[in-house]
């Protein structure tokens, strides 16, 4: 690209985007840059994106090193827009050695129009991102030691997600065997939700929830019940009846007591309300809200009337596990409910992760402070680590699968840490079964049911640690 024409573009770029995360000449709406990269899962580039404020255009670049010249070279020609940075590269299987190509036509939507890499130049000032060392690789843990044993001292719930189905099924006997002697508290994954459970109005189909209880009477686990209000996986009477709020209230009422009812202490505790808020507080959550306003209190009181207070009663969301808008509007309500005398005991972290993207455990630390010192406990409650980003072809190298090991057990560590934090379950343990898919490997036990490098970290953390709770 011309300097000239280069120096102009940037120029205007500069003059008309000055909190713009990311731009190129060629986009019309640049602002959306970072989230689009994001929202198709290449989470990686969002650091780079966030340090940009400009960008050249296409580069025609061959290679990573010949990106990185011809950003260099960019820099030095518009003085004053700091440091170049090559965003975009990829080396994915679609990428054919054309760098960036592959992210350019994803993201333009256009697939195949191949041409070239992105660069972004980093804000003056702006520190670039240090290289995080690899990760060493993990010791494998003494062998015998399962992730219960090694937990049982330590007063804290090594649980997972179970699915009613590969529970029971007798072509795939390593999933029972496996969740069972590994983790000493188990959730349905969807059994127990409204849709599976209450199928009409009227009717109940225990079935698949009942076999959860049952098979982890069995094997002594603890069960962790999800989830009594959402706003999917609802039946379709419930979705399409067009019921006018007390015939909601009666709705939710009436479900919550059955179901908790018929548990009772069975249950350990329940996710009364999953996944009620964004970042600007309460949202729209057919049937509930707006239709009912106060349909969290309803649930919450509804559920303590009938498991009494041995039921511990949990609000659960994603993206909400370190302190941000989300967690900051969960917090204000819960700390409302707790004023008001709603009674509610915890709140649940679902730890939806990413190797290449996520939050600081600091964050998660003051996160699950702040919940404390209003008296309530945190879960952990659906935590998978993406190792490639969905959708990638990336394959996950024993390199990233150290690093997916040490951030699985600085996850734990952080919850031993919080004297609140009782329970520390993943969504699904092994990568065979995982609603993330098999192809990110995010959980703990590969395909064939073996211990990845993340199980070993777990155990060699758990007994590593003194850490005790009630
Ligand atoms: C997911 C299940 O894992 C999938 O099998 C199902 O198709 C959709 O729901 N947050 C929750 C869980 O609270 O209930 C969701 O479980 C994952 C996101």
């Amino acid at each position: 690209m011309a300097r000239t024409r280069f120096a102009a573009v940037l120029a205007a770029t500069c003059a008309a985007l000055a909190t713009a995360s990311f731009y190129d000449a060629s986009y019309s709406a640049p602002a959306q840059m970072c989230d689009k990269y994001v929202e198709l899962g290449y989470n990686e580039l969002s650091a780079s994106c966030q340090n940009a404020v400009a960008c050249s255009g296409l580069l025609n670049a061959t290679s990573l090193a010949d990106c990185e010249a011809k950003c260099d070279a960019q820099a030095a020609a518009a003085p004053g827009t700091g440091e170049a940075a090559c965003v975009g590269v990829d080396t994915g299987p679609r990428g054919n050695g054309n760098w960036g190509c592959y992210l350019k036509s994803r993201c333009d939507g256009k697939p195949g129009r191949c041409s070239g890499s992105w660069c972004g130049y980093r804000r003056e000032g702006v520190v670039p991102p240090s290289p995080t060392p690899p990760a060493p690789p993990v010791p494998p843990s003494p062998p015998g030691v399962t992730l219960r044993q090694a937990a049982a001292s330590h007063g804290v719930f090594i649980g997972t997600a179970t699915n009613a189905g590969y529970l029971a099924d007798p072509a795939d006997p390593k999933y029972k065997l496996v969740e069972q002697a590994q983790f000493d508290l188990v959730t349905a994954e969807n059994a127990c939700k409204v849709g599976p459970i209450h199928p009409e109005r009227d009717t109940y189909d225990w079935k698949g929830c009942d076999s959860v209880f049952d098979a982890a009477e069995m094997a002594n686990q603890t069960v962790r019940g999800h989830n009594l209000c959402w706003h999917t996986q609802n039946p379709s009477w419930l979705t399409n009846g067009n019921f006018t709020a007390p015939e909601l209230v009666a709705i939710l009422e009436e479900h919550i007591t059955t179901v908790v009812g018929r548990y009772g202490t069975r249950a350990y505790c329940w996710d009364v309300v999953n996944e009620a808020f964004d970042n600007n507080g309460l949202k729209t959550s057919p049937p509930w809200y707006p239709a009912v306003p106060d349909y969290i209190d309803v649930a919450f009181k509804a559920a303590r009337k009938v498991g009494g207070a041995k039921v511990k009663l949990f609000y659960n969301d994603y993206s909400a596990d370190a302190v941000n808008s989300k967690s900051d509007a969960i917090f204000k309500y819960v700390q409302g409910m707790v004023q008001r005398g709603i009674p509610i005991d915890g709140v649940g972290l679902q730890f939806h992760w990413s190797l290449a993207n996520h939050d600081t455990l600091e964050s998660v630390a003051s996160n699950m402070a702040r919940l404390d010192k209003l008296g309530l406990e945190v879960h952990i409650t659906e935590l998978d680590i993406k190792c490639t980003p969905k959708g990638s072809g990336k394959p996950c190298t024993p390199q990233l699968l150290n690093a997916q090991a040490k951030l699985y057990a600085d996850i734990l560590r952080t919850c031993l840490d919080a004297p609140n934090c009782k329970s520390f379950e993943v969504w699904g343990f092994t990568d065979r079964h995982t609603w993330i898919g098999t192809a990110s490997a995010p959980l703990l036990f590969d395909a064939d049911y073996n211990p990845k490098p993340a199980a070993f970290a777990l155990i060699n953390e758990l007994l590593n640690t003194t850490a005790t709770r009630v």
